[in-house]
């Protein structure tokens, strides 16, 4: 159908941590314009680290990571690719380090070469499509966790990503919380990989769910086979 090369390509990608066995084995993973992809997978099973060798933040031990194409080889090549790749930390804390909420959502436009009107503009923008509007004056460190994760999602919306790794964006949230990210999650186009523990919630914010075991992935198996049963009619394929 398309002549875009996949968003993201991993090829034959192992890792192991310094004196330890292997974390990812051989994992081949891809994700096109308009997918939705959703991992599960025990605790320790490698999800995070997989998020964070997409991201250049650690090394494969062999394999190789293609963004939009682009064999990514070098740290530079993953600092082009961050412009277009969002990644939400597992913890929160990880993500936020301004003083206030304004400053954390506008650091991003402002990094990428906005003004500091336009900056502001875009986190007003991004806090509102968020329905936390009202944080933006707020003490980053003071709020609750589940605050803190939805400011995190807006610093790294307000960026404009093409494709966002998503790694629990659930942990404490409460429900009505968690259903305004599902809302938002459906409303924007938006291609992703989430990781979360929560099958439930999963099911409704991605087309496939893949199981991550033992440092593989099973794509050839839809865990959620079921649940996707009822596919949301918000969201569009491009
Ligand atoms: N910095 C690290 N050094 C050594 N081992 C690590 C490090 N980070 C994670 N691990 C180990 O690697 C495995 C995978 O961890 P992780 O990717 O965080 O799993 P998940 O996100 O699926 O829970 C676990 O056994 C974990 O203990
Ligand atoms: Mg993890």
């Amino acid at each position: 159908m398309t002549s875009h090369p996949p968003l993201i390509r991993l090829n034959n990608i192992s890792f192991s941590y310094p004196g330890r066995g292997m974390v990812l084995d051989h994992i081949n993973l891809e994700i096109n314009r308009g997918e939705r992809i959703g991992l599960v997978g025990p605790n320790g099973s490698g999800k995070t680290t997989l998020f964070h060798i997409i991201m250049g933040l650690l090394k494969p031990t062999s394999g190789s990571i293609k963004i939009f194409g682009k064999e990514m080889k070098t740290d530079k090549d993953f600092k082009e690719t961050y412009k277009k790749v969002g990644l939400l930390f597992q913890d929160a804390d990880d993500q936020l380090f301004c003083p206030t909420v304004m400053e954390d959502v506008a650091f991003g436009p402002l990094n990428l070469g906005r003004s500091k009107d336009e900056a502001k503009a875009i986190a007003r923008k991004t806090l509102a499509k968020l329905g936390i509007a009202d944080f933006e004056s707020r003490i980053t460190h003071r709020l609750s966790g589940g605050e803190k994760r939805l400011v995190a999602l807006a610093t790294v919306l307000s960026m404009e990503p093409e494709v966002l790794l998503l790694d629990e964006p659930s942990t404490g949230l409460d429900e009505n919380t968690k259903k305004t990210l599902i809302d938002v999650l459906n409303r924007l186009e938006l291609s992703y990989i989430l990781i979360s523990h929560e099958i439930e919630f999963m099911s409704k914010i991605t087309d496939a769910m893949y199981m991550m075991e033992n440092g593989k992935i099973r794509t050839d198996v839809d865990v959620g086979q079921y649940t996707h049963s009822h596919p949301n009619p918000g969201h569009h394929h491009h």
